[in-house]
């Protein structure tokens, strides 16, 4: 009878134990389940955002829009023809002295990157080596950006001097990289103005 209650208690007290253990193993796993959600929630959130991100190209944009890298080997030198940069959308241009100052504005030469999109309703302008500029009034300059729509036509400076664009071609900030390379920020657009020569940088 002694022996009885002595192990009816520490039975009772094993059975609170063993209720108090289960207990805390259905915590633990309930905050297991609960973090191991959480962490599954933030990466899908992360994967979507980075997809957005990536999407729309909002992070660092490459191409038109950032900074396109243009090597040192494509830079045009001085006086030749503008070298086409399919990723930025611009012509990069080298003025020699005051080529392309046609309206006599204080060109002293360099480098222009030059927005192709046409200011009058947003074609693409290339540049036509070989337009003599006597049917615009300018004869003897051989050579301009010649906007195949309406006719609008710029210098290699990317002045208007003939045509129904309302002002001459837009310009792109220059950057230059320490390896002789440039960076144009075609995010960076000025809109283009007959000082369009005197915007041109030496490197
Ligand atoms: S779009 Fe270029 S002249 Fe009209």
């Amino acid at each position: 009878m002694a022996q009885m209650e002595t192990v009816g208690p520490a039975r009772a007290a094993q059975r609170v134990e063993q209720a108090r253990q289960r207990e805390a193993r259905k915590l633990a796993r309930r905050s297991f389940l609960r973090v191991t959600a959480f962490a599954g929630l933030s990466l899908f959130v992360g994967a979507m955002l980075s997809s957005f991100l990536g999407f729309f190209n909002l992070r660092k944009p490459k191409g038109f829009g950032g900074v396109v890298n243009v090597p040192a080997n494509q830079i045009p030198a001085a006086g030749t023809e503008p070298v086409r940069i399919s990723a930025g959308k611009f012509f990069l241009v080298n003025l020699q002295g005051a080529e392309g100052d046609v309206l006599g504005v204080g060109g002293t030469g360099g480098l222009l990157a030059l927005y192709w999109k046409c200011p009058h309703l947003g074609c693409s302008v290339p540049w036509n080596a070989s337009f003599n500029g006597a049917s615009v009034n300018f004869p003897g300059v051989i050579g301009w950006f010649r906007c195949p729509c309406h006719g609008s036509t710029y210098s290699k400076a990317g002045i208007r001097v003939f045509g129904p664009a309302p002002r001459p071609l837009d310009t792109m900030e220059i950057i230059k990289n320490p390896d002789g390379s440039l960076g144009v920020n075609t995010g960076k657009i000025t809109f283009g103005d007959v000082d369009n020569p005197t915007r041109a940088i030496t490197i």
